[in-house]
């Protein structure tokens, strides 16, 4: 590669766009509902453990497998191996994570893409009408999701918008899109948290969120808050990897790691408290919980006053979210195509990006347009929702774990101590003293948590 790779322009830089990657859907839209159904306190108690014995140590890692390489994930693997146990082996590693990307975006951006029918119908009075009377808004959602045009064309229209990022690089595409976004989306937050202060359920929320219950949690339970925490810190496909490498190599890793999963571990928290203050506030009965965010909420928005400009503010919040977590996992894809298959950057946002496309308009269509695509399920599992849901249960409970634990693996053993201490002592004297509690979580820890979860797993064959 003779051009020199393109850097994000500082330490703030950096964290925008990872912690924009790690704050999305997961958080807003997935966190709240698989809380919801593995019934608070004790799963939310395994997966802030998870997030700190896993996520933040294998975060650090991917950080630093990219910015010591310089390189998308494959190649990164391929430039670090040499001359070491495994050698090319491990750029299955890489490969495993590009196809997760692929997989991941393909569906991420048919539910991104909900929130743009949303905010529209929030800003035209249609959603105020339909709020009033939940039944008809469960009736909206349902024909909604059936239908196989509106499901594609806001697709399209997401997948549009995340190409158009990706199109223009690392500063004037994706830093810039963060920086101007994530300040908008933390401050809406912070104002609807506050706002749910006032409601009458924000007690039972914090109650249900924060008072475990073990008897209720099962090992499909454990795997779920384990892959979701990969899903949520954006780990374990190389997504981590390829924004480190674009990371001034002064700029310290461990802080930055730090920032990025304690920040999306305090909005997967405030998302929470939101949509459980929301739910216990009413005397609401949630039939179906993966779409709380799009039957249950508007319904209480609307309740209260200037519903219409709460809701509108919200769905805004969800597709900013969602953008800065799309075009992450479009740019894992296409910087492999300009690395490995030497194309230019707007060749492979493209080309990526439409085949992504593609792919998606399966789960697009499998929302109830197509009783066939919507009624696969992945083997050995009653039901995990057509194409849609079983390629989500792929790729988050298996490929991430799966991925995080090899570089896990490949970090703490493959790498000499005096090629990682290296690059984690830049930038943070403090942090950087902690180097053996990191080493220990790397080796040790972090795998054996990862594998033991994923053997009791397939031993016990439990799923819920
Ligand atoms: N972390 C994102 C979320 O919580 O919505 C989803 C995601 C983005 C997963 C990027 C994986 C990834 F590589």
């Amino acid at each position: 590669m003779s051009k020199q790779r393109a850097q994000w322009s500082g330490h703030l830089g950096f964290i925008l766009a990872a912690a924009g990657s790690a704050i999305g859907l997961g958080n807003l839209w997935k966190f709240p509902y698989i809380t919801f159904e593995n019934n608070g306190g004790a799963f939310v108690l395994v997966y802030l453990a998870a997030i700190a014995v896993v996520g933040v140590p294998i975060m650090v890692a991917e950080v630093l497998i990219g910015r010591k390489s310089q390189r998308n994930p494959v190649g990164a693997f391929r430039v670090l191996v040499q001359g070491k146990p495994g050698g090319r082996a491990w750029m299955g590693v890489g490969f495993l994570g590009v196809m997760t990307g692929f997989i991941i975006l393909s569906y991420y951006c048919v539910i991104a893409g909900w929130t743009l029918r949303y905010i529209l119908m929030a800003v035209s009075g249609e959603l105020g009408a339909l709020a009033h009377h939940p039944e008809a808004l469960q009736s909206f959602f349902g024909e909604f999701l059936a239908n196989p045009y509106q499901q594609i064309l806001c697709h399209s229209l997401f997948m549009g918008a995340t190409i158009g990022v990706v199109f223009f690089g690392v500063g004037k595409g994706i830093e810039r899109t963060a920086r101007f976004l994530m300040p908008i989306l933390l401050s809406i937050l912070v104002m609807l948290v506050i706002y749910s202060i006032w409601t009458p359920g924000f007690k039972q929320a914090i109650g249900f969120l924060f008072r475990p219950n073990f008897s209720e949690l099962t090992a499909g339970g454990v795997l779920e808050a384990l892959g979701h925490s990969f899903f949520t810190l954006s780990l374990g496909m190389g997504t981590m990897l390829t924004y480190g490498s674009y990371m001034r190599k002064r700029d310290s890793i461990p802080r930055a790691a730090l920032t990025i999963c304690v920040l999306d571990t305090l909005i997967a928290i405030m998302a929470c408290i939101i949509m459980f203050s929301i739910i216990f506030s009413y005397d609401f009965e949630v039939t179906k919980s993966s779409t709380i965010l799009f039957t249950t909420v508007p319904v209480v928005f609307f309740q209260l006053p200037g519903g219409a400009v709460v809701s509108a503010l919200f769905y805004l919040l969800v597709a900013f979210a969602a953008l800065t977590s799309t075009i992450s996992l479009l740019e894992v894809v296409s910087s492999y195509a300009i690395d490995e298959l030497g194309w230019g950057r707007r060749r492979a946002a493209l080309t990526t990006g439409s085949a992504i496309f593609v792919f998606g308009i399966l789960s697009a269509v499998s929302m109830g347009g197509n009783a066939a695509l919507s009624n696969i399920n992945f083997i050995g599992r009653p039901s995990t929702g057509g194409v849609f849901g079983t390629l989500d249960y792929m790729a988050s409970n298996w490929f991430l774990p799966v991925g995080g634990l090899l570089i896990a693996l490949f970090v703490g053993w493959i790498l000499t101590t005096g090629e990682t201490r290296k690059e984690l002592e830049e930038g943070h004297g403090t942090l950087a003293r902690l180097y053996p509690v990191w080493l220990f979580l790397i080796r040790f820890a972090a795998p054996a948590a990862v594998a033991a979860i994923i053997v009791s797993v397939l031993l016990g064959a439990e799923y819920q």
